[in-house]
């Protein structure tokens, strides 16, 4: 089995084309594109990204074992991501949890998980890599491998081993290998943070993941289990 490698020079959105095109997909397809015109962040955010500067990709999930493990798919890719950015060199890398990629305290890559179980899932990646300019207004100050290494890099080259890595290493996907290395780049360790929870604000201080990669915070005394939810440092 191999992976298929889909390109577009301009798309409304590389998460989009997967949900509209599932049924005729198989597994592990990866589209990607050089500009988005409705490119999309979490929680219905608009995902801007400079034309052909960065890698703006998503690949398809049909697999019942993988998609019973959805929510660390985009975990697992975050930290796919972030190897990838260390073993080129990137220092200081971390992932805040569940999968925003940063650098330093700046966000370089962002995950987007979206999909319909049992059907499907669609695991969407946006990294920077050539932009150097971002806008200001940004909620969380951005960077670029290009910033971050002060040379231009090859997208390409970037893209064929990333789609590699995540396809050898999902396909036969083993939660363990991850649990360590998310560990040692975990952002908001003993950092104290806001929760939102069905509408309610948790604040407490982080202290690991669990072995189900859920965040592990001491709120009022209480060590809670977080699954899922936008996190805020104090
Ligand atoms: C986030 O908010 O941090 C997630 C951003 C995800 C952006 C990527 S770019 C490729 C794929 N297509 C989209 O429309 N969004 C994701």
């Amino acid at each position: 089995m191999d992976y298929l490698d889909l390109h577009f020079s301009e798309i409304d959105s590389t998460n989009n084309y997967l949900k509209n095109s599932y049924k005729l997909l198989n597994d592990f397809t990866f589209v990607s594109a050089d500009y988005q015109n409705q490119g999309k962040g979490r929680e219905d955010r608009i995902w801007l990204s400079e034309k052909g500067a960065n890698l703006l990709f998503s690949f398809l999930i049909k697999n019942k074992t993988l998609m019973d493990n959805a929510p660390i798919l985009s975990i697992v890719t975050a930290c796919e991501i972030a190897k990838m950015l260390e073993d080129n060199g990137v220092k200081n890398v971390s992932i805040k949890w569940p999968n925003d990629v940063l650098v330093n305290d700046k966000k370089i890559c962002g995950v987007l998980l979206q999909g319909q179980i049992p059907d499907y899932l669609i695991i969407g990646v946006g990294l920077n890599i050539n932009q150097k300019k971002f806008d200001n207004n940004l909620r969380r100050p951005a960077t670029s491998m290009a910033n971050e290494l002060k040379k231009d890099i090859n997208i390409d080259a970037i893209k064929d081993n990333l789609y590699k890595d995540i396809f050898t290493n999902l396909r036969c996907l083993n939660k363990n290998d991850y649990y360590n290395f998310f560990d040692q780049h975990n952002y908001l360790l003993n950092k104290r943070v806001r929760v939102m929870i069905n509408g309610q604000p948790f604040i407490g201080e982080v202290t690991g993941i669990d072995n189900n990669f859920n965040l592990q915070m001491v709120c009022k005394d209480m060590l809670i289990h977080i699954d899922s939810g936008e996190v805020d440092v104090l």
